[in-house]
């Protein structure tokens, strides 16, 4: 149970550094055992940094146990590596298991038949070494998913103990067509800089997504503010291997709802506030916010965010991903309709965005001088559509969609929030 496992944390492009903040600011891990790979990090520790982070991180989206490493250049070195693993010593016959494969640059011709022979090889592997019995396969529903990487010349053979991704947070019930992931909703919360994940603390300034959709960052802010941990609602892979040990685990839970952070948030008022023109998804949002447990923490109203006026009289930061895949009427409300305005839009809607966001700048000008907007989107040109010039731009990934999170800098009209020419 002490033994020393080698983790591989999984996490959208870009957002490692972020994430190796995380594992730090959880777990303490520095140096070796700490590295911060691309598309990923790589963790040195025990069982009970495994269940840690599966527990709260908001940024990864698994933990992988990595189980064997070695040269492959056919089938029959995967075969040969995927059987020295003791698979018995991780799951039992009885349990159903499944084999992922993923491959970057990987000689070998078919990876259907690479997958098939990282099955037979932990199938036989039962045979041979634990009397006979052997696990069969459910590509739906396993008990327990193997994980297969291939590069050039390698293979690493990894055990997922996460089960479903951890962007599956367990509250999510309602969403509306275009929700954000919470992992991606989180790494907008780490690069504004309102969550700072290597210190497990977050700024104090108010927080106000004006499109808020289902709420995603406005409850993954809520949470971080409160102390919550992100996986509170939901189980885990690792709770059905064999070295998985309930009294630690109940004990890493307990500690999870006596949260260091998070102590003298709780009688507050709100500081962190949504709203979004679409009523019904103010109330998918509140919903959500209540089975998340911060219905408490944060304020929902419905409402134009070309009307809606700054939440506190103190300035704080605006947070959101702008509608972009919805028409948008120049009135502010959106027609509910699957149309895409930029890929497959008339120039008719692309004004009509272009108006939404010239009119949503000239708002902020007004009314939320001294506020900082971040705003995340595929949208390259969003800067000259808002005809301000963004202070800062950070690259990020929505799955395989390129997107940049802008930062503008908002002060009164007709002073210094600059216009810009296109971009
Ligand atoms: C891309 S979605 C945001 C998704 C959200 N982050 C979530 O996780 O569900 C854009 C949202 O902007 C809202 N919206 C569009 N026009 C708006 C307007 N004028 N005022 C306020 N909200 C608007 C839409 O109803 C939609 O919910």
């Amino acid at each position: 149970m002490n033994d020393r496992l080698t983790l591989f944390l999984p996490c959208a492009s870009g957002v490692q550094e972020f994430l190796a903040d995380e594992v730090h600011g959880l777990t303490g891990l520095t140096g070796q055992d700490l590295l911060t790979l691309r598309g990923g990090v790589r963790v040195h520790a025990g069982w009970r940094e495994l269940m840690l982070l599966n527990l709260h991180s908001r940024l990864a989206q698994r933990v992988l146990i990595e189980l064997a490493h070695g040269p492959c250049a056919s089938e029959d070195d995967l075969y040969r590596l995927a059987h020295t693993v003791p698979w018995e010593n991780w799951f039992a016959a009885r349990q159903t298991f499944k084999v992922d494969l993923t491959a970057q640059r990987s000689p070998l011709k078919s990876l259907n038949f690479a997958t098939l022979r990282v099955k037979d090889a932990v199938a036989d592997a039962f045979r041979t070494r634990a009397g006979g019995a052997r696990p069969s396969v459910d590509t739906h529903e396993p008990d327990v998913r193997v994980q297969a990487h291939l590069t050039q010349a390698e293979a690493t053979l990894y055990i997922d103990s996460s089960g479903a991704s951890l962007f599956k947070r367990g509250w999510r019930q309602q969403q509306g067509d275009a929700p954000l992931k919470e992992t991606l909703a989180a790494a907008m919360l780490a690069a504004s800089g309102w969550w700072l994940p290597a210190e497990r603390r977050v700024q104090g300034v108010p927080l106000y997504d004006p499109c808020c959709g289902s709420g995603t960052i406005v409850i993954e802010a809520a949470q971080l503010l409160l102390g919550l941990p992100a996986g509170g609602l939901r189980s885990f892979a690792f709770q059905h291997l064999k070295p998985f040990d309930p009294a630690l685990w109940n004990a890493i839970k307990r500690e999870a709802t006596h949260p260091a952070i998070g102590k003298d948030a709780k009688n507050q008022p709100p500081r962190i506030f949504g709203s979004d023109v679409a009523h019904r998804m103010v109330d998918f949002a509140q919903r959500n916010a209540e089975r998340a447990g911060v219905a408490h923490a944060v304020q929902l109203r419905g409402g134009d965010a070309l009307q809606r006026l700054p939440p506190t009289d103190t300035p704080g930061m605006l947070l959101l991903n702008p509608p972009y895949g919805e028409r948008i009427d120049v009135a502010g409300s959106v027609r509910q309709s699957r149309e895409r305005f930029v890929s497959e839009s008339s120039s008719a809607d692309e004004r009509a965005g272009d108006l939404f966001f010239e009119r949503l700048a000239a708002h902020w000008k007004q009314h939320f001088a001294g506020w900082t907007a971040w705003l995340l989107t595929p949208d390259l040109k969003l800067p000259a559509r808002l005809r301000l010039k963004e202070s800062r731009r950070v690259p990020m990934w929505n799955g395989p969609i390129e997107c940049r999170l802008f930062r503008f800098d908002l002060t009164a009209r007709g002073t210094a929030a600059s216009p810009t020419s296109a971009t």
